[in-house]
């Protein structure tokens, strides 16, 4: 018989027959997408892997424990034939054959009618991937293409956008502490199907330059803002590329409700009733830390950790931290925003009863190649900022967690 190539096609099994004859690990792996799909799966065999038999007593399948009979195949939409006995499988495949039945042999995929693909999802496709023919059939290479396709479409390196689900709109992303390997695979992929991205200076900045040539890249700090305020400048550049019908990605330092006034980019874009989506992002508080060997918990160190912006002094009028309570705790707090204002915060946290002995960590750029980590306790952490020229951005860890880890190397 000349080689052809098999014909793809998506079957619609909802609510229609489907025999499965042998239960061992070929229906473990097939099952699943079987019942996905809503078949109505009678499985025919002896006997079954635990698995497949949670399967039957969870009402997905019905189970007959029984070899295959002559008849089986009669009324079924498709077949998967599976069974250790090959005169089984020989017999079924020739009922299949009789009835029309479409099936698929896993010892014999030349004789089988039917070829399962291998097979991934992702938002709204199925990837299905079959060899042409059975001659070049090769399990491992279509299961790898799969791959290559589904880790490409959700990490964005592999770029095809929506078009008619498409939706204008804004997605407020966050993009992580500056590693571009750390945003999440949501926000790369809506990076990659932006048509405008409005970006801060912190964040993944190097994800920017991969970005197709057409894709117009804003940089928040530099947008005009004239009669308003930056914030309200953002929001209505926002709002205007958006009711352009272009599909607007602002993307954040950290994650975007983590001093990073997300909100208030949520609340404009509501009242302009643009539709917006917020992906969470991996925040600089915990992940910045952790990149310079710092845990913010420790078992019997510590059992909280508590994040407070820094970017006003303690004895600031408008500072909204309550520094004694923060002293008198035992746990670890984490500061953004507090380079320049680290001398004044450790005088009042030693002032409230925190031992001037307790460890500090200034960690400059983390995950970024220019991270850098600076050690000190409160009473020298002023003098250590000015002799090191730790400059912001950096997180500022206090706490005996900063001691837990083996020493950074020098
Ligand atoms: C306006 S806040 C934004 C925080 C962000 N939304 C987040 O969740 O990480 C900026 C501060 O975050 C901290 N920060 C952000 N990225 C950092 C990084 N890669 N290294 C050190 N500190 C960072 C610094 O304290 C910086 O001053």
């Amino acid at each position: 018989m000349a080689e052809h190539p098999a014909y793809p096609v998506g079957l619609r099994l909802t609510g229609r027959r489907v025999v499965v004859l042998g239960g061992g690990t070929v229906a473990q792996r097939r099952l699943p997408a079987l019942i996905a799909a809503g078949a109505d799966v009678t499985l025919v065999s002896p006997q079954a892997t635990p698995s497949v038999e949670a399967m039957a007593e969870a009402g997905e399948i019905t189970w007959e424990r029984r070899p295959y009979a002559e008849g089986d195949l009669a009324d079924a939409w498709y077949a998967l034939i599976a069974t250790s006995d090959p005169d089984a499988n020989t017999a079924a495949s020739a009922e299949a054959e009789r009835h029309r039945v479409w099936c698929v042999r896993s010892d014999d995929a030349d004789r089988a009618t039917a070829w399962t693909p291998a097979t991934g999802h992702s938002e709204g496709v199925t990837i299905a991937v079959l060899t042409t023919d059975a001659k070049g059939r090769d399990p491992r290479h279509t299961a790898a293409v799969r791959d290559a396709v589904v880790e490409g479409l959700r990490d964005g390196t592999l770029v095809a956008p929506h078009h008619r689900t498409r939706t204008p709109g804004v997605a407020l992303v966050g993009g992580g502490p500056g590693d571009p390997d750390l945003i999440t695979v949501r926000g790369r992929r809506l990076l990659a199907e932006a048509d405008v991205v409005i970006a801060d200076r912190l964040g993944p900045r190097d994800l920017l330059a991969e970005l197709p040539p057409h894709v117009e890249v804003i940089d928040a700090a530099k947008i005009p803002y004239g009669r308003y305020m930056a914030q309200e400048a953002i929001n209505n550049a926002l709002i205007e590329h958006a009711r352009q019908g272009k599909s607007v990605v602002r993307l954040k330092g950290g994650d975007p409700f983590v001093f990073g006034r997300g909100m208030e980019e949520v609340q404009a874009l509501a009242e302009a009733g643009i539709a917006c989506t917020v992906v969470p992002g991996i925040s600089s508080s915990i992940s910045v830390p952790g990149a310079a060997g710092i845990p913010v918990t420790h078992r019997g160190v510590a059992h909280e950790f508590t994040v407070v912006s820094g970017h006003v002094a303690p004895d600031d009028e408008r500072s909204l931290v309550d520094w004694p309570s923060l002293a008198r705790l035992t746990g670890t707090l984490v500061i953004l925003m507090g380079v320049d204002k680290i001398g004044k915060i450790a005088e009042t946290l030693v002032a409230h009863g925190r031992s001037p002995e307790t460890p500090v960590a200034l960690v400059q750029e983390g995950t970024t190649a220019a991270q850098r980590r600076v050690d000190a306790t409160l009473a020298t952490v002023a003098e250590t900022v000015r002799a090191e020229d730790v400059r912001p951005p950096a997180v500022i860890v206090i706490g005996e967690v900063v001691s837990v880890g083996p020493r950074p190397a020098a």
